[in-house]
C-alpha cells in the first residue's frame, strides 16, 4: 500500500519509544508520561454517567453543546480576561489535540512556513507537516528561562512565516511567560502579520505568578487562536475534550475541517465538562497544590544532587540538564539500571538537547522512590 510522503517524513514519537522500553521491564517508575495520576473529579464522572443513563448518546452541534460553549466563554472571561462569543468564537473539539490539528489544516497551505517555539509539545511539527506546511524551529534556551524571545524569532526566520505556535506554561520545560515578556512577541507578530497559535492547556497549572494569554495584548485578539482543554487541570485525558477560542472567521474555518472529520466532540465528555466547569474548582485547586508540592520536592532533590535544573513554574514537568552529555544514553542507562523512565529532551526539538523531561504527575511516594533511585544511579 502506498503511504503518503508526508506521513513517511514524520518519524514515530520519541516518547512512545520510551513507553515501549518500559513495557518490557518490571518495577518501573515512569516519570515519562504527560498525564495526571489523578482521576477526573467524581462529580464530572457522575455527570458523564448521568448523561448515559438519560440516553444522551447522539451527536451534538458541530461546534459543541451551547451550554458548554457558554460555560467555556464565561470561565475564560472570568479567569483569563479572554472575551469570546460562545456562538461564534468557541469550537469544542476531541481534546486540544484535535483543535491544534484542525487549526493547522484550516490555516496552513502547502509550503507555508510555520514557526514553532522549541522545545515543544511533540505534535506541532508533525501537525504542520501533515498539513503540508514547513515547520520552522525557533529554539528557546535555559539562558532565557526557556522563554521565547523576539531575537530568536528574528534570528531563526520567523519573519517570513505565516504562523507562530507556542505553548506556555510549556511542555516539556515547565516555563511560563509573563505579560511583560509576551509584549515583544506580540509586537513581532503584529509587525510580520503572523497568525499566533497559543496552546494554553496548562494555564490552570501555573504555580508562580498569573497566566497571561497573548490574545489579551493589544492587537492580538484578531490574529490569535487559543487552545485549551480538560485533560490536564481536570485530569480528564481519556474523556478527550478540548476547545479553541478565536475570532469568528477562524472558528468558521476550523469548524469546516472539524465538521467533516469529527462531526462533534464526544457527547458524554461534553456533559462531564459542563459539570467540571460548574462544580470542580475545588478539585482543581487541590490537584494544583499537590503538583506544586511535588514540583518543589523534585527541584530540591535535583539541586541536592548537583543537577542543574531551571525552576519550572507551570505544567507538571521539570527539565534538568542531563548529567551525561548524551541525554538519550543517560535515559536508557537509568531505565536499565534503576527502572526509572524519563524522556531525553531532544525528542522535543531544538533547545531540548542535553536535557531530560521529568514529569511529576506521579504520586509522592513513587516520586520519592524515583528520586532516590536517580541519586543512587549517580553515585
Ligand atoms: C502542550 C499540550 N497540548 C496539547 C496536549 C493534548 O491535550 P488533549 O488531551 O486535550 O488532546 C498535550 C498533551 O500532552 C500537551 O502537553
Amino acid at each position: 500500500m502506498k503511504i503518503s510522503e508526508r506521513v513517511e517524513r514524520v518519524p514515530p514519537s520519541g516518547i512512545r519509544r520510551f513507553f515501549e522500553l518500559t513495557e518490557e521491564l518490571d518495577d518501573v517508575i515512569s516519570l515519562g508520561v504527560g498525564e495526571p495520576d489523578f482521576t477526573a473529579p467524581w462529580s464530572a464522572r457522575e455527570a458523564a454517567i448521568d448523561s448515559l443513563e438519560r440516553g444522551r448518546t447522539s451527536y451534538t452541534a458541530n461546534r459543541g453543546m451551547a451550554a458548554l460553549r457558554e460555560a467555556i466563554a464565561e470561565r475564560s472571561r472570568e479567569r483569563y480576561d479572554l472575551d469570546y462569543d460562545p456562538d461564534e468564537e468557541v469550537l469544542v473539539t476531541a481534546g486540544a489535540s484535535e483543535a491544534i490539528d484542525v487549526a493547522f489544516r484550516a490555516f496552513v497551505d502547502p509550503g507555508d512556513r510555520v514557526a514553532i517555539a522549541q522545545p515543544s509539545y511533540v505534535s506541532y511539527v508533525p501537525g504542520v507537516t501533515f498539513a503540508g506546511g514547513e515547520p520552522v524551529p525557533i529554539p528557546t534556551g535555559e539562558a532565557d528561562d526557556f522563554e521565547l524571545t523576539a531575537e530568536a524569532l528574528r534570528e531563526h526566520g520567523a519573519a517570513d512565516a505565516e504562523a507562530l505556535v507556542f505553548c506556555y506554561p510549556n511542555n516539556p520545560t515547565g516555563a511560563t511567560m509573563s505579560k511583560q515578556d509576551l509584549e515583544p512577541i506580540a509586537a513581532f507578530a503584529r509587525e510580520h502579520d503572523l497568525t499566533v497559535l497559543a496552546d494554553e492547556i496548562y494555564a490552570d497549572l501555573t504555580y508562580e505568578g498569573d497566566h497571561t494569554s497573548i490574545a489579551t495584548l493589544p492587537g492580538m485578539r484578531e490574529r490569535t487562536v487559543v487552545f485549551n482543554g480538560f485533560s490536564k487541570a481536570y485530569a480528564m485525558t481519556g474523556l478527550r475534550l478540548g476547545y479553541a477560542l478565536a475570532p469568528p472567521e477562524a472558528i468558521t474555518a476550523m469548524n469546516r475541517v472539524h465538521q467533516y472529520s469529527m462531526l462533534s466532540a464526544p457527547t458524554t465528555a461534553q456533559h462531564a465538562a459542563i459539570d467540571a466547569l460548574d462544580n470542580c474548582d475545588d478539585a482543581v485547586v487541590e490537584m494544583r497544590s499537590q503538583y506544586d508540592r511535588r514540583r518543589r520536592f523534585v527541584l530540591s532533590r535535583f539541586d541536592e544532587m548537583g543537577i542543574d535544573c531551571f525552576t519550572a513554574k507551570g505544567a507538571f514537568y521539570v527539565f534538568p540538564e542531563s548529567p551525561w552529555e548524551d541525554a538519550e544514553a543517560f535515559a536508557e542507562a537509568l531505565l536499565d539500571a534503576e527502572g526509572v523512565a524519563v524522556v531525553p529532551g531532544d525528542v522535543f526539538g531544538a533547545g531540548g538537547e542535553g536535557h531530560l523531561r521529568v514529569s511529576y504527575a506521579t504520586g509522592m511516594n513513587e516520586l520519592r522512590e524515583a528520586m532516590d533511585r536517580i541519586e543512587r544511579f549517580l553515585d
